[in-house]
């Protein structure tokens, strides 16, 4: 697999904090991480690219310069809720933009935050283009996140190295902890732990700052979510056997594994190690199709606690659901209608073309199964994991599927296409 998305766009922006040259092998290829380095190029940085192997030099934490134009996000929400985190604290003025899309969507939940910290934002009514007046004297913060949302949590922990004194994010729900670990990476102090309070799963992490951050040489494990497409056509097509290698496997990531085991599919991690903080190993699937089930109770339900860790996932596994005796349910996951697209109504749409049953609600989705899905004309709302989720569906439907825009995959996986036609035998 490519290079994990989210640790690349962190270890890119922390090498660009660091003093110093870090080396970063196997970054990922998506158009995501390509605007993050250009974010960072435009604020000084200077980056060497040998294919999937980078150099990046920085000066440091206080030598980024103000850039000459507005920062380009392209698609990604990473970029720009993690980079306004960095450059709240800056001195200088800088704009961060992006496509249609991302203008389109919530940065309120970043805005509120940074200005509790002393910064000085101005949006177009809690969205993108933000103009972000930075300056040295950001405050230490202790702040519960409202949106179960890593982007959230990062961009306030990013904003914290340059605070000074102990700023502290405390989530209700686990998101992924690619940040703490990378920030441990460049030889920050990061504390984590269970946040007190009764009967919750509230977790806290936090930093110190101001914070110096030391250049690290870094290998990027493959990209779970990109894997998880990978992974669900070969657990549903009989007869198959897959194995990834060399991908990540932190736990905050990998949950989608436990759901294709509840439905009874064949899938296993193995030989687990670590690199960078990050735990890496090897994913093995075997393909079967016998009686799938929810369970117990027949149907998959999918709510609560576990959401914001199979966010990517959810439209492959609502698709994934039409194949199972009681279907899938998915709901507090209102989070979708506010990603690349409306994933909710983008998923609900297509899988209907597909000649599914589904319901849709306002945080989720109902998908009855088992079904016989057939091939159909499938708009992906130009959203990438949409695309992929639904190239998935066509390959367990019968006659062929057109997926329109499907160019858009690059967003997070441009050999997407490619790769796929590689491992599959006719
Ligand atoms: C990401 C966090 C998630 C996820 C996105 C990448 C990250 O978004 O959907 O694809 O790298 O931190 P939220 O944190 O907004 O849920």
């Amino acid at each position: 697999m490519p290079g994990d998305k989210s640790i690349s766009h962190r270890a890119a922006m922390m090498a660009a904090l660091a003093e110093g040259t870090s080396s970063i092998r196997n970054f990922s290829t998506s158009a995501d991480c390509a605007a993050t380095l250009s974010c960072l190029e435009a604020l000084g940085v200077q980056i060497q690219r040998d294919g999937t192997d980078l150099l990046l030099t920085s000066v440091g934490i206080d030598g980024l310069r103000a850039p000459k134009a507005p920062l380009d996000c392209g698609n990604s929400g990473t970029t720009m809720r993690l980079l306004a985190g960095i450059l709240a604290g800056q001195d200088f003025t800088s704009t961060l933009t992006g496509d249609e899309s991302l203008r389109s969507r919530p940065m309120q939940r970043i805005i509120e935050p940074l200005q509790m910290m002393g910064a000085n934002i101005s949006s177009n009514d809690g969205r993108a283009p933000l103009l972000i007046k930075g300056h040295r004297g950001l405050k230490a913060v202790k702040y519960e996140l409202l949106v179960a949302s890593a982007q959230v949590k990062s961009c306030i922990l990013l904003a914290g190295l340059s605070a000074k004194g102990r700023t502290e994010v405390i989530e209700n729900q686990t998101t992924r902890d690619h940040t703490e670990r990378m920030l441990s990476s460049f030889g920050v102090q990061v504390e984590t732990g269970k946040a007190e309070r009764e009967g919750e799963d509230a977790r806290f992490a936090a930093v110190n700052g101001p914070a110096r951050l030391s250049a690290r040489d870094l290998l990027i494990p493959g990209d779970a979510s990109s894997a998880a497409y990978f992974i669900a056509a070969a657990a549903l097509l009989p007869g198959s056997s897959l194995e990834v290698t060399d991908v990540g496997v932190n736990p905050t990531r990998v949950l989608f594994l436990d759901q294709l085991r509840t439905m009874g599919l064949d899938v296993e991690i193995i030989g687990v190690g670590e690199d960078n903080h990050e735990p890496v190993g090897s994913i093995r699937v075997r393909g079967s199709r016998q009686q799938l089930s929810g369970g117990s109770d027949s149907r998959i339900t999918i709510r609560g606690l576990v959401v914001p860790q199979l966010i990517d996932e959810l439209p492959l596994l609502a698709a994934l659901g039409s194949q199972i005796e009681g279907g899938i349910e998915i709901r507090d996951a209102a989070e979708l209608r506010v990603k690349e697209s409306d994933r909710i109504a983008a998923t609900a749409l297509n899988l209907r073309a597909m000649g599914a049953d589904v319901e849709e609600f306002d945080d989720g989705l109902r998908v009855a199964g088992p079904v016989e899905l057939r091939g159909a004309k499938i708009d992906p709302h130009r959203d990438h994991r949409i695309a992929m989720a639904f190239a998935i569906a066509a390959l367990l439907a019968e006659g062929e599927t057109e997926i329109t825009d499907a160019e858009c995959v690059a967003v997070s996986f441009p050999e997407f296409f490619e790769l796929l036609e590689s491992v599959v035998t006719r």
